[in-house]
C-alpha cells in the first residue's frame, strides 16, 4: 500500500523507533529492501537520490516502487525523493503523480530562503496528498570533512526550529547533529559522537519527526566482507578510513524523537561486497542474475538487521 509519511512517521515518534528509509537505484536494491520489510511486516521507505534518478530513471524507479506497494497491500510502502535540492526536479517529481512523498533540500540557503523554497514545495505536495521532508541545517558529505568546529558551524541550531516548522508547515525534519553522508564520515582521530543535548532542545520544540541523515554504520562485520576481496582488487587502502555511527548512537537518537532513518552506504557496502565476491570466486557464469541475485540476498539480510535494530517489532 502505497502512503506518505504522515501514515507512519508520527506514530513511530510517539512510540519512539524509526522507520528504515533506504536508497535504491535498480531492481536489486529495491527487491532487496521490500523483501525484509515484507517477512518483518515493517512499514518502509524506498527513497531515490537525484542521481539515481538520473541513473535509473524517475519512471522506471518509480513503478518499481509501485509494484512493490501493489503486491504488499497491506505493507505501508513510502516512494520518497531523497534531498531534492534542484526545485525544477523536486515539481516534476511531485506532479509527476508516482511519489507520495518529497524531500527539499533547500539547506545551503539563508534560514528565510530555505523558509521560502520549502514552503512553495510544501504547498505544492500537500495538494496532491504527498508529504515533505525539509532540512534545517546542513549534513556534510563525504567529500566535505572538516574540521568538528567548522562540522558545527552547519549544525541545526535549535532556536530555529519552531519557526522553521510552523512557516513551512514541513511532516519531517532532517537534522544535522553530527552525522555526513558517505563511508567515511570523521577525519582520522575524530571520534563518531553525535551532539545528544541538541537533538533533545530540538525535539523539546518541536513534535514533527525528525530525521537522521548520514546514519550508516559502516560496521565492521560490513567492511569484513569487503577486506575479503580488497588485496584482489588492490584497494584496500582506499577503505582504510571508513568509519560510520556505531549501532548503539542511532538507537540513542531513535529514542530522543529520530523517526525516520536514513541509510545508503552500507547498502552500497553489502551489494558491492557479494558482487565482487562473487566475480572472485566464481566465473563460471555469464547470466547476470547469478551475480546480482547474490547482491539482492545480501541487501535483504542487512535491511533486515536495520530494521530491527531501529526498534521495529
Ligand atoms: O544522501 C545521499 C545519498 O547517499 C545519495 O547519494 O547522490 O550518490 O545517489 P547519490
Ligand atoms: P549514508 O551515506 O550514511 O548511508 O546516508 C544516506 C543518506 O543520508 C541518504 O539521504
Ligand atoms: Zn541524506
Amino acid at each position: 500500500m502505497l502512503v506518505n509519511l504522515n501514515k507512519i512517521l508520527p506514530l513511530a515518534r510517539k512510540k519512539k523507533y524509526a522507520i528504515g528509509a533506504f536508497n535504491i537505484s535498480n531492481l536489486e536494491m529495491a527487491q532487496g529492501v521490500i523483501f525484509a520489510a515484507e517477512k518483518l511486516k515493517a512499514p518502509v521507505i524506498l527513497q531515490t537520490s537525484e542521481g539515481a534518478l538520473e541513473y535509473g530513471g524517475l519512471e522506471y524507479l518509480a513503478a518499481i516502487g509501485h509494484v512493490a506497494a501493489e503486491l504488499n497491500k497491506k505493507l505501508p510502502v513510502v516512494l520518497h525523493l531523497d534531498h531534492g535540492k534542484d526545485e525544477s526536479l523536486v515539481e516534476r517529481v511531485i506532479r509527476s503523480g508516482w511519489y507520495s512523498s518529497v524531500m527539499i533540500d533547500a539547506s545551503r540557503y539563508s534560514l528565510e530562503k530555505n523558509i521560502s523554497v520549502t514552503r512553495k514545495i510544501v504547498e505544492l505536495a500537500h495538494a496532491r496528498g504527498m508529504s515533505v521532508e525539509a532540512e534545517l541545517g546542513a549534513i556534510v558529505g563525504q567529500e566535505d570533512l572538516v574540521k568538528v568546529s567548522a562540522k558545527e558551524s552547519t549544525f541545526t541550531d535549535p532556536e530555529q526550529v519552531k519557526k522553521f516548522v510552523a512557516l513551512t508547515k514541513c511532516d519531517a525534519l532532517a537534522v544535522s547533529i553530527g552525522t555526513a553522508h558517505g563511508s567515511v564520515k570523521y577525519a582520522p582521530g575524530e571520534k563518531p559522537v553525535l551532539d545528544l543535548g541538541r537533538l533533545k532542545k530540538i525535539a523539546a520544540t518541536t513534535s514533527v519527526p525528525l530525521v537522521l541523515h548520514g546514519a550508516s554504520s559502516v560496521s565492521h562485520d560490513l567492511l569484513v566482507e569487503l577486506h575479503k576481496t580488497c588485496n584482489a582488487l588492490g584497494d584496500c587502502e582506499r577503505i582504510h578510513n571508513a568509519v560510520g555511527i556505531p549501532e548503539l548512537q542511532v538507537k540513542k537518537v531513535i529514542a530522543l524523537g529520530i523517526s525516520k532513518v536514513n541509510v545508503d552506504t552500507d547498502l552500497r557496502i553489502a551489494f558491492t561486497s557479494a558482487v565482487r565476491e562473487k566475480l572472485l570466486t566464481d566465473a563460471s557464469f555469464i547470466d547476470p542474475r547469478k551475480l546480482l541475485g547474490p547482491a539482492r540476498e545480501a541487501v535483504q539480510k542487512l535491511v533486515e538487521k536495520k530494521i530491527k535494530s531501529f526498534g521495529w517489532k
